[in-house]
């Protein structure tokens, strides 16, 4: 493992019990409210994946590591993204936020062990989706939509609920066309959720 996940491991207990292990990792590395965000996007993406026919034990694993980047604080991402071999996109360097999504990716493997494909690449595009997304990519996007990380209510929650009685890629698409309707006013648009949005736009029309 690499010199600077090996540090953030140390002195995690790690057991046979992800969740736990996952809550702990963040929670003794200065992350408990992300700890908790994370259960809570498992708990939900399991039910979003049993909704949809999608795997549910896969589901909740890529729930709960979803957003383990946290550890890293914006300032230092971008740095921990070089030493971690993880490529750099112009608007990741200029709004490292974005890029949380690829470390947490770079993470579950490295420090969880985690080598499923699904499971992974839906952890690594969890912020942006991506063009020809899976359907294990939507089931984590919807779920960390509706189990959001801030107070209150979601704005785009009626929306999103509302087209997810249509299908799971209309759920995914009433979100990406939340983010796109305030494209001007987003810092970066990360080309993934560009692509997203070109694919799916004609959804709408269904
Ligand atoms: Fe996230
Ligand atoms: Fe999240």
């Amino acid at each position: 493992m690499q010199p600077l996940l090996q540090t953030l491991s140390q002195s995690v207990p790690f057991t046979d019990d992800l969740r736990q292990t996952v809550h702990t990792f963040l929670t003794v590395n200065g992350c408990p409210v992300t700890a908790n965000h994370c259960i809570d996007v498992g708990a939900e993406a399991r039910r979003v994946a049993l909704r949809f026919e999608a795997d549910p034990d896969k589901a909740e694993i890529a729930g709960w590591l979803h957003d383990i980047s946290a550890v890293f604080p914006n300032r230092d991402r971008l740095a921990a993204a070089r030493e971690l071999g993880v490529e750099i996109l112009p608007e990741e360097a200029q709004f490292p936020m974005i890029i949380h999504q690829k470390l947490s990716k770079v993470m579950a493997r490295e420090i969880f062990h985690v080598h499923d494909a699904e499971i992974l690449d839906s952890v690594g595009c969890h912020t942006t989706l991506r063009a020809g997304s899976t359907r294990m990519d939507q089931v984590l996007f919807v779920a960390d939509k509706i189990a959001w990380d801030q107070p209150g209510t979601p704005p785009y929650i009626e929306e999103l609920r509302a087209a997810l009685e249509i299908s799971l890629t209309h759920g995914a698409f009433a979100y990406i066309a939340y983010l796109w309707r305030q494209r001007d006013s987003l810092k970066v648009v990360h080309p993934w959720l560009r692509e997203a949005y070109e694919e799916l736009k004609g959804i709408e029309r269904l």
